[in-house]
């Protein structure tokens, strides 16, 4: 695999950071998960904002310059073969460091950050998840994302154990709960939930990731014409729900069928999941142009 790394593109098992990285001592850095259709980002717009708001909110002073994402995007599906492949983006920003300051305080804009990215194809699974839908598991305390939850930064400790429990549990995804029972999110995901044909999803207020697809969901439901409600949704409310489902770049829509080994619903993909899933796909479809970048090569 071939990645950027400062302004250079290495081969994987030689790109290094140094051991004063900010991100590597304290999850100081953000990051931005995208998807490739086809070789082509979508929604790369709505990530870059995101990410500006997140470089802002941890005092970076660094901005990728108009188009530098793009072409580091399409450089690396070039150089990876994936240009008729779907696959993944991460792209990541962290802070530079330095033994003489390894925890800098002040002075923060004259930090060159550590910028990295790299793509990778994605795995068979997921149109096994999407078609089928997945079990979930949910997880209360502990694993909430406890720091500035809404800022996509690189402290995802509680992530990588709700991932890890999740998959002991023999679970796809958790969803993690605060300490009312409320849903927050899922592990790296957002939830929705349908009932009597409306879509409820917990609210940003909450402390929780502002999904980019969380985003397009809301906005295809509303294309479509299913009312849908930013509210809290308890654990209990989820397992009693008629469709469940996750929703993330990568992922984009995910039935869940069941909740810790119970059913949702009848235990299959509701319609209303598959409504939005055809509506999603179209709407990258159309912000793609079709043809070759289309979806139609994404797992379905
Ligand atoms: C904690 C968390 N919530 C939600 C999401 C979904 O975000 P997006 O739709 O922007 O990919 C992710 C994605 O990784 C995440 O890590």
């Amino acid at each position: 695999m071939i990645v950027f790394l400062n302004g250079k593109y290495l081969e994987a098992r030689s790109a290094q950071v140094g051991l004063f990285d900010g991100g590597y001592l304290y999850g100081d850095g953000v990051f931005e998960t995208m998807r490739l259709y086809a070789g082509r980002p979508f929604d790369l717009a709505g990530h870059l904002a995101r990410l500006d708001v997140n470089l802002a909110a941890l005092d970076f002073a660094w901005r990728p310059g108009p188009g530098a994402i793009a072409d580091i995007v399409a450089e690396l599906v070039r150089r990876n073969g994936l240009a008729d492949r779907d696959a993944r983006c991460r792209l990541n920003v962290s802070r530079g460091g330095a033994p003489e300051d390894p925890l800098p305080l002040e002075g923060l804009g004259d930090l060159a950050p550590t910028v990295s990215a790299w793509a990778e194809a994605l795995g068979p699974h997921l149109g096994a998840w999407q078609r089928e839908g997945v079990g979930v598991a949910v997880l209360r305390e502990g694993f909430r994302r406890g720091n500035s939850p809404g800022v996509k930064s690189l402290n995802y400790l509680p992530t990588v154990l709700a991932l890890r429990e999740a998959r002991r549990r023999g679970c796809a995804e958790a969803l993690i709960c605060d300490e009312s029972d409320r849903l927050l999110e899922g592990a790296t995901s957002n939830v929705f939930v349908v009932r009597g044909g409306r879509l409820a999803t917990p609210p940003l207020s909450r402390g929780l990731l502002g999904g980019r697809t969380r985003a397009l969901v809301i906005e295809a439901a509303a294309r479509l014409g299913v009312p849908c409600d930013e509210t809290d949704v308890t654990a209990a409310g989820a397992a009693a729900a008629d469709e469940v489902f996750l929703c993330g770049s990568v992922k984009e829509i995910v039935p869940v069928t069941a909740i810790d080994d119970a059913p949702v619903g009848d235990g299959a993909p509701g319609p209303v999941t598959r409504r939005l899933q055809e509506a999603y796909r179209r709407g990258v479809r159309d912000s793609l142009g079709g043809g070759a970048g289309g979806p139609a090569a994404a797992p379905d």
